[in-house]
């Protein structure tokens, strides 16, 4: 795509990513993704916001090729797909300056063999004059790594936030709709973010200080109306928790299936949500989604093999890796004579503070008494949740 304005002598550049389908070799990617870059030509010098994923580096030299030279490349996060075309573009402007934190200084060299000497390291609050545009550098910790900077065009009022309130969305659409990119950009803070939920609250709240017209991701649209996204990350990091149940099961021969049948009735007829996940056709964006907002998980497993089924214990691994906010958490399943899973999956829960309601296990297909336990189970969520929020809307 050619280079796009956002405002005066700011250029969305970069590429968009339509058919990649996994992202870090675990993220599923529906809707592609971008990677964005941005040119800010200022009156005397011109800096590039980031690069591409390598896969791209082409798409980005052809748009390099219409654009002012720059003099800086401002280096927000080391991770490939955003810094992996730094060598070819050092390769191409042999007097280009790059702008990183000291962290991204140093895993710029370990991570792609980058030349130590070619860099300015600028701390937190620093700025650099492009003549009459203005950038400031504002530490962002954890959104995504350790190392992560966000910049603020002061002039313009645009913040370049990189992997922060972006979202993995293949889109020709230069500014996010609301209805189009909030799915995209949850899903996004559930694989990327949730895990450093604090933390994205405070860089909220730094980057917020400042006056923001346009929120500038390294994925996904930009936002022309900040506000949409930063009260929607104010929310899914900081904002209650929903009566809602995130409902994770697999099932071999259908036991649990009536379990999972049964528990989910049961709550719905105690006016809780549920959302439920079929571990063996999940796209686990949906479940990490869930997990924003869901008080209570329920993992539905059979016993396998002395222990939960490995698809059970991958959620349970993925959910305690993501670190949602989740209150409460059990498991319910079948077994055919015995085996550690409730053990196994409260072990591989172990980083979540979550209170664990009884679970409920039935010996072979669910006689009444398991229905009953169920029905117990719900009531107990119900009795939890019942101050809790609605799945939808305040
Ligand atoms: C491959 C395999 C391994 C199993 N290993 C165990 C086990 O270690 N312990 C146990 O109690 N049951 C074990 N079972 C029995 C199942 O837990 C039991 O059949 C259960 O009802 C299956 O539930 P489902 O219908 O939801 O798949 C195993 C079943 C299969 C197919
Ligand atoms: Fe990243
Ligand atoms: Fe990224």
């Amino acid at each position: 795509m050619k280079p796009r304005q956002i405002v005066p002598n700011v250029y969305l550049i970069g590429a968009v990513d339509w058919d990649r389908r996994l992202f870090d070799a675990l993220i599923p990617l529906p809707r592609g993704t971008s990677y964005n870059a941005y040119l800010v030509q200022g009156g005397e010098k011109t800096a590039l916001i980031d690069t591409v994923d390598p896969s791209k580096w082409t798409e980005l030299a052809a748009q390099l090729d219409e654009l002012p030279a720059p003099d800086y490349v401002v280096v927000h996060h080391v991770e490939q797909d955003h810094s992996g075309s730094l060598p070819m573009l050092l390769e191409r402007c042999p007097g280009i300056t790059v702008v990183c934190s000291e962290k991204a200084r140093t895993m710029l060299v370990d991570h792609l063999h980058v030349d130590g000497a070619r860099f300015q390291v600028v701390a937190d609050g620093d700025s650099l004059s492009l003549g009459d545009k203005t950038l400031t550098f504002l530490s962002t910790p954890w959104v995504h790594w350790p190392e992560t900077i966000s910049t603020y065009l002061v002039e313009d009022k645009v913040l370049f936030s990189c992997d922060f309130f972006g979202s993995h969305l293949a889109t020709s659409d230069l500014f996010a709709d609301e209805g189009d990119v909030l799915d995209g950009a949850k899903r996004y803070y559930a694989e990327i973010m949730m895990p450093f939920a604090p933390q994205v609250m405070k860089n909220v709240e730094k980057v917020t200080q400042y006056q923001i017209a346009f929120i500038a991701p390294s994925h996904g649209p930009v936002y022309d109306d900040p506000r949409l996204i930063v009260d929607a990350y104010r929310d899914w990091a900081g904002g209650p928790l929903r009566n809602v149940v995130c409902l994770p099961y697999v099932t071999m021969h259908d036991s649990t299936r009536l379990m999972v049948d049964h528990l989910t009735a049961a709550l719905v007829e105690r006016g809780v949500a549920v959302e439920r996940f079929d571990l063996v056709t999940v796209d686990l964006g949906e479940l990490a989604s869930s997990l924003v907002h869901a008080a209570t998980v329920v993992v539905g497993t059979p016993t396998i093999l002395g222990g939960p089924h490995p698809l059970a214990s991958h959620a349970a691994f993925v959910a305690n890796a993501l670190r949602p906010r989740t209150k409460h958490a059990t498991v319910v399943g079948s077994y055919g004579w015995g085996g550690k899973t409730v053990d196994s999956i409260v072990g591989a829960l172990g980083k979540l503070k979550v209170e664990f309601l009884p679970p409920v296990l039935a010996k072979g297909m669910p006689r009444d008494a398991d229905y009953a336990a169920l029905d117990a189970l719900a009531e107990t969520i119900a009795e939890k949740h019942a101050d809790l929020p609605p799945r939808h809307g305040a």
